[in-house]
């Protein structure tokens, strides 16, 4: 068992990371430490700068990130946690998959639609190729499991379409270079989405800070922003087939189940019939009561910049060493010539 993934360090995470990605990494690091396997799990700051940055900012976020997973629960002795920046070999495969990803599969992507809007022309060459490099982070590690969000599915499928081709075209059939890696998504919290309109995801670019739940807000700021939260007047239904055509309070009921590991079957079968104004504030006090202690962790680690530095110089040192008979195997397979 091999568990890898990876989160951009730009912006704040948020509420939606946490229950559709974060807390899967923590439930697999154990399970994988359990099963003897391996959790990498990697700041994507190579990512980051495909899009418009500011260079004191990603350096000071990455850090935070790194304070707000070891927050979450990812521990540095069972999880190898470093940053892209500091393997070369993310960078070095993402090039010897350039020439076995097409330009028709990197078109296709929804994310580079969306991001790229009607400006396709001035975009950036890494916001194109970034589901290159996100396919080399996965592949470089024979990850098996690869925890995310409904969003990056795309992604890992045009992971696997490279690593498949890859495989057919250099590889010998007994012998692949790349193990086919598979999406491992939460069935209630893959998509969270914003507070303020129930047909967008909660996002880290969101303009309005009151769609989304950071995981660093604290107690009354949380509280405020369900308060606020946009709904519609009618009261909860008592089964989930009544949420239909509403998309705040299916959001709002689905965090409410993800935070107290249930169904929204059960949520509404205790919560059915109450209006929003009653149901806010016990859903505000849940919310609370599980990202309140992660707050606090953070808050404790967020200033040791020597421990957080120190944390992803060890998790660079182990993942070059776990990434090095891939990357050989990849240009090997290609005929290059390395001495
Ligand atoms: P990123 O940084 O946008 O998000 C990190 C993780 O959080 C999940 N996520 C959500 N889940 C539920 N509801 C939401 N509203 C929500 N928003 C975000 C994402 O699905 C993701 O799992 N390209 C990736 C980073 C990456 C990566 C990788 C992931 C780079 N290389 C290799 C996996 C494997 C990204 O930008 O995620």
């Amino acid at each position: 068992m091999r568990v890898v993934s990876g989160i951009q360090p730009t912006g704040k995470p948020h509420l939606g990371n946490y229950l559709g990605a974060i807390r899967n990494y923590v439930k697999l690091q154990d399970e994988a430490h359990d099963a003897g396997g391996d959790c990498l799990i990697f700041l994507a700051d190579l990512h980051a700068i495909s899009m418009p940055h500011q260079p004191a900012e990603l350096h000071a976020s990455t850090l935070e990130m790194v304070a707000t997973l070891v927050a979450c629960g990812l521990d540095p002795a069972r999880s190898v946690l470093f940053n892209q920046a500091q393997v070369a070999a993310h960078a070095e495969l993402q090039w010897l998959l350039m020439g076995t990803a097409r330009m028709g599969w990197l078109n296709r992507m929804t994310q580079w639609k969306d991001k790229a809007g009607k400006n396709r022309e001035g975009q950036s060459v890494a916001l194109f190729g970034y589901p290159v490099l996100q396919a080399a982070d996965v592949l470089l590690y024979q990850a098996t499991h690869v925890p995310v969000g409904e969003d990056q599915k795309q992604h890992l499928e045009l992971a696997r379409d490279i690593a498949q081709k890859f495989n057919s075209d250099f590889a010998a059939e007994d012998a692949p270079v790349f193990t086919l890696p598979d999406p491992f998504i939460p069935e209630d919290a893959a998509r969270i989405m914003s507070l303020r309109d129930g047909s967008k995801k909660m996002s880290k670019s969101d303009a309005s800070d009151m769609s989304r739940i950071n995981l660093t807000d604290d107690a009354d700021t949380m509280a405020q922003k369900v308060k606020k939260a946009k709904t519609d007047p009618e009261p909860l239904p008592s089964e989930p087939a009544g949420l239909a055509g509403r998309p705040e309070a299916l959001n709002l009921v689905s965090i409410y189940a993800a935070l107290d590991e249930t169904t929204p079957e059960a949520v509404l079968a205790e919560h059915g019939g109450q209006g929003f104004g009653q149901f806010k504030p016990v859903l505000a006090e849940r919310l609370v009561s599980v990202l309140e202690p992660i707050r606090d962790r953070f808050v404790e680690l967020r200033d040791d910049r020597e421990a957080l530095d120190a944390i992803l110089a060890r998790g660079a040192a182990r993942a070059r060493e776990m990434g090095r008979p891939t990357l050989d195997s990849a240009y090997r397979a290609l005929g290059l010539v390395r001495g």
